[in-house]
């Protein structure tokens, strides 16, 4: 179990399996998902019994099987995932919360109306998991792993018509590509990978790609060499920062004042726009320094909580590596 500073005064403490059934309790199995900084997000929503809580990555129900518990026996969840497969995980492991649970299959871009249509308004608590969970990562299909075979598709929604991984590679030209991979995969290598990739397409699975990626960049510690292609590609592929900068402004209006906003990201380029934004609308003014008088009349919207993003202990990354990146940020509503 983690343990975390004491952001809130909440004692709580929950095992991160609460709410599954035993033979899908942590660690067991393919692709179980563990949450990440689990006790950490729960302290930081400030979770309390009957209060309304929005999860706007449901993913496999962890992180909300969590707020359930703390938040009974009235206490209700709407539940928001781009990921079809991911609604019904949810749905099968938040199933013993009855009617306390909402799910719906949504981008979290559509926040504030999916909230308002299912009487979700001014609420308690909303957290953003970001990035892909470990069930999407197990399934090959889906082709977020390097490490299994599967088609180059990558999209969260794979109803959606948005463009595979697949039509990247093999339609970009290189500069483009090159680009790409350069500002969503943060990749030194961006040009030779672009390159290699030109030359050798047309690429359908995820090994094709991985093995020019290795052709290409030696492995010199332990990341792999495709890991931020793909963090490249998934970015681009599900156009995952736009869709968050849409929808942080929309968790703020939907929240009470007092209500929690918790976002753990897995990249710092997600981190940014969440820290910018965040520090942004906790000043009540956001005129430029040389203009005497506000003219903007922005008023404050939210007081940041953790100045520093939260970042997982040694032993929790020991536990789950998928927590090796991550970084939690809080704030609270004002007004
Ligand atoms: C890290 S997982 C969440 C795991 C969850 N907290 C748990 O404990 O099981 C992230 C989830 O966010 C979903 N997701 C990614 N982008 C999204 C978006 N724009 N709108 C809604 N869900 C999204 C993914 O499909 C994935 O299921």
């Amino acid at each position: 179990m983690e343990s975390t500073r004491d952001l809130t005064g909440t004692q709580s403490r929950l095992d991160p399996s609460v709410g599954k059934p035993d033979a899908q309790r942590e660690g067991e199995g393919e692709g179980v998902h563990i949450p990440v900084l689990f006790q950490t997000a729960l302290d930081g929503l400030q979770v309390r019994p009957g209060g309304q809580y929005v999860d706007a990555t449901v993913g496999g129900g962890g992180h909300a099987a969590g707020v359930l518990e703390l938040s009974s026996p009235d206490g209700r969840l709407l539940g928001l995932d781009r990921d079809p497969a991911a609604v019904k995980a949810a749905g099968r492991r938040l199933a013993s919360f009855g009617g306390r649970v909402v799910l719906v299959h949504s981008s979290f871009n559509h926040l504030a109306e999916v909230a308002q249509t299912c009487r979700f308004v001014s609420v308690d608590g909303i957290l953003f998991d970001l990035g892909f969970s470990s069930l999407q990562l197990a399934d090959a299909t889906r082709g977020f792993a390097f490490m299994s075979d599967g088609p180059l598709d990558m999209r969260f929604d794979p109803q959606s018509d948005r463009p595979t991984a697949a039509d990247l590679v093999n339609q970009l030209p290189v500069d483009e590509l090159a680009a790409l991979l350069s500002r969503y995969g943060e990749e030194r290598h961006s040009r030779r990978i672009a390159e290699a990739i030109v030359a050798s397409r047309p690429f359908y699975t995820t090994a094709e790609l991985v093995a020019v990626i290795e052709q290409v960049v030696k492995r010199r510690t332990r990341i792999h060499p495709a890991t931020r292609t793909f963090q490249a590609l998934r970015i681009v592929v599900n156009d995952e920062l736009a869709e968050l900068e849409k929808a942080l402004p929309q968790a703020v209006e939907i929240l009470a004042p007092g209500g929690r906003l918790v976002v753990i990201g897995f990249h710092s380029l997600e981190d940014r726009i969440v820290k910018r934004f965040m520090r942004r609308e906790s000043h009540d003014c956001l005129c430029p320094p040389e203009v005497p008088v506000c003219v903007c009349n922005h008023q404050a919207t939210l007081r940041v909580i953790t100045h520093k993003p939260i970042r997982p202990t040694p032993e929790q990354v020991a536990v789950n590596p998928r927590a090796r990146s991550a970084r939690l940020r809080i704030a609270e509503r004002v007004g």
